[in-house]
């Protein structure tokens, strides 16, 4: 593997479910394929699960890890080309990324959308910049248009958890106080939309997302109809795609709040949440309390995918 930016990277997935089982299986029995390589982890936003998660991966594998936030201590960086760059940016990330490239032998990104610029944000600027320039392999912690170490995470769960060979998974969209990407719904339906699960989309009027990620999945308006019989109730909450204006809430309808009225209708699903939640906004404290959440064990998840990458990266470094 060169790059880690979709599932298209990691085609078929049984194969990448396969090393992944190995991996968890047996977390330190490639102790020496990371020696005197160096990861470097570079941060455009905030983060818990990624860092931490992706840090223990590389420790597992003997990396070594630089961890560069940028908003703490970095040069700000200008990232629009042909700027007259007069304002409080004194780098260019054109020069930056080839000296990050300098220190490392691996650079994983978390760029999120800045949802002004749909065109923008959907040309994934940032990190196939880092791809272009940086002159190392490159795998993604959150872009402006998919997050795949947490979808590759989540199916492991799914696959984990699952009594059924061909579970109903439903996405919901969530109620939330402030606009978020559609990195996190994008790319869980990307990455269910390859498997033969039965997979359902539901969220209100105007929030509909992305076509190239929905494919044929059945986006259902009817929340009844939407949890009947599912398996797996994975929530998430996302800002205004095709509506107007992007990148907005358009309204945070508490009806679409996951509460335990909803999940009686599904087959004892369980819930899956990519973390961090909103109690009582995205769901119930009833319902994340509960022994039906699996959100602790797809956050655990994140090394076990986190861990399989980099050491498909490895052994192609070596
Ligand atoms: N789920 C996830 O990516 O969590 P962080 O934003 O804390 O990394």
């Amino acid at each position: 593997m060169k790059n880690f930016l979709s599932v298209n990277d990691v085609l078929p997935l049984q194969p990448a479910l396969a090393l992944a089982r190995e991996v968890k299986a047996n977390p330190f029995a490639d102790g020496e394929l990371g020696r005197n390589k160096t990861l470097l982890m570079v941060f455009f936003n905030a983060s818990l699960r990624t860092r931490l998660s992706t840090q223990r991966a590389a420790l597992n594998l003997g990396m070594n890890v630089i961890v560069l936030d940028i908003n703490q201590g970095a040069w700000k960086l200008e990232t629009e080309r042909g700027v007259v760059m007069d304002g409080d940016k004194p780098e260019h990330i054109l020069e930056a990324i080839p000296v990050m490239g300098c220190y490392c032998d691996i650079i994983g990104v978390r760029a999120f959308a800045g949802l002004h610029d749909r065109d923008y944000d959907y040309r994934e600027e940032i990190l196939n910049q880092f791809v272009q320039y940086s002159g190392k392999p490159v795998f993604s912690m959150e872009g402006a248009t998919r997050h795949p170490l947490q979808s590759f995470a989540d199916l492991i769960t799914i696959e984990e958890y699952k009594k059924t060979p061909k579970p109903k998974v439903l996405l919901t969209w969530a109620p939330h106080p402030k606009a978020l990407p559609q990195a996190v719904p994008n790319s869980f339906a990307e990455w269910i939309n390859q498997t033969d699960y039965e997979f359902v989309i539901t969220h209100p009027e105007g929030y509909d997302l992305d076509p190239a990620f929905v494919q044929g999945a059945r986006v259902e308006y009817d929340l009844e109809k939407a949890y009947a019989g599912a398996d797996f109730v994975y929530a998430k909450n996302w800002s205004a795609y095709t509506g107007e204006p992007y990148g907005k809430v358009l309204h945070a309808d508490r009806r679409w709040t996951v509460d335990a009225r909803k999940m009686s209708l599904t087959n004892n699903a369980y819930f899956m949440h990519c973390l961090p939640v909103r109690r009582n906004m995205i769901v119930t404290d009833e319902v994340i309390d509960s022994p039906a959440s699996l959100v602790i064990q797809e956050a655990a998840n994140r090394v076990v995918s986190a861990q399989t990458v980099l050491r498909e990266i490895l052994r192609e470094l070596a």
